[in-house]
């Protein structure tokens, strides 16, 4: 993938600001934790396991200027500041799963100096991106056996390189076909109200060279109907234990939609996507965020101030619309309390 999301560079936390894309592609520099939870909460950095990497790195912006050698003082430092950043954005568990791990290493290290956790901690935010794109290329290896030459896939939001460190999930087995030299195409949905399918899924797919067509979200229905997609593939921002999946409104109506046309339904999430404590989507808390972003998206007014706006932004897709979820594991399949029960015996 040619642009990598977030990185640490020359002492600083850069990541391409997302809000600008595609009309331009600014590498910005972010140095505090206040900076971190500004660039999630505006979605200048976003998508699961992006938004995750980006908290471990805002953690480290806030303790790294943490003076003296008190290592129960810095521990109560950093506790505020994992609070601080996982009051960002509700919904995608990744943002605290990287919460946990970091927090991990003040019990696995609790005789270490404060300077030595400092540095610590910083190796973890950067394996975190290691980890993240072995993990992504693993997704596309699972998945690739279900993008044949010729396949059309649909995707919904944006699950690819911008999400992830850089070679994304639902996009992943996508990339892996084009890269054994199938010919594939996509079917981008715009997804309302902030246009990830557009302004970035479309972004990467002709960086890439795959051939793509954008759609709008309500025309989804309508091209599964002229069968002519032969798979969905999206992303998520929490499962389940029972395989309920949360990821961008609208996903939702895609999988019903593909299950009406016979349409096979999949999710590509890294494991680190699975929430452990969640038995069921009902649990899963859904970001709902400004209705200006519906009313005055980019800048020009398209409803009435008058009118009442309700703006979620996620939905959950129930188990049963959901063919396979490829992880780095492997595709688990239904009924997914077993199969994903599986994966923790054998971790
Ligand atoms: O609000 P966003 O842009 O962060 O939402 C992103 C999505 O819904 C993605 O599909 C999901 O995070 C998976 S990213 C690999």
């Amino acid at each position: 993938m040619p642009v990598p999301t977030i990185e640490w560079k020359d002492e600083h936390v850069r990541i391409i600001d997302q809000t600008l894309l595609p009309a331009e592609k600014l590498f910005v520099s972010i140095d505090t934790a206040e900076a971190m939870w500004e660039a999630i909460k505006l979605l200048r950095v976003r998508g699961a396991p992006a938004i995750g990497i980006a908290a471990a790195f805002g953690i480290y912006l806030g303790i790294r200027d943490f003076a003296g050698e008190d290592r129960l003082a810095f521990d109560r430092r950093l506790n505020e500041v994992c609070e601080y950043i996982g009051s960002s954005r509700p919904t995608a568990v990744n943002l605290f799963w990287a919460i946990d791990r970091i927090q991990a290493l003040l019990k696995r290290y609790e005789d270490r100096p404060v300077q030595e956790m400092k540095k610590l901690i910083l190796e973890e935010a950067r394996e975190m991106v290691e980890e993240d794109n072995r993990v992504c290329r693993k997704i596309g290896e699972h998945g690739v056996g279900l993008v044949g030459e010729g396949c059309s896939v649909l995707t919904h939001c944006n699950a690819g390189g911008l999400a992830t460190a850089r070679y994304g999930t639902a996009l992943a087995p996508i990339f892996r076909a084009h890269e054994l030299g199938r010919k594939v195409h996509v079917w981008v949905d715009e997804t309302r109200p902030l246009l990830q399918g557009a302004r970035i899924t479309a972004f990467e797919l002709v960086d890439t060279g795959i051939p793509a067509t954008l759609i709008t979200d309500s025309m989804a229905a309508w091209v599964m109907s002229q069968k002519k997609v032969d798979i969905v593939i999206v992303g998520a921002d929490r499962i389940a234990c029972n395989g309920d999946t949360a990821n961008k409104i609208g996903t939702l109506g895609v999988a019903v939609a593909a299950k009406n046309f016979d349409v096979p339904f999949y999710v590509a999430a890294p494991v680190s996507t699975i929430d452990r404590k969640l038995p069921s989507g009902e649990g899963i808390p859904i970001e709902e965020r400004d209705p200006e972003e519906i009313k005055h998206g980019f800048g020009r007014k398209t409803a009435p101030d008058a009118v009442a706006a309700y703006n979620p932004a996620f939905d959950v897709t129930p188990a049963a619309y959901i063919h396979g979820i490829i992880t780095e594991r492997g595709i688990l399949r239904a009924p997914y309390k077993k199969s994903i029960g599986t994966l923790y015996d054998t971790i």
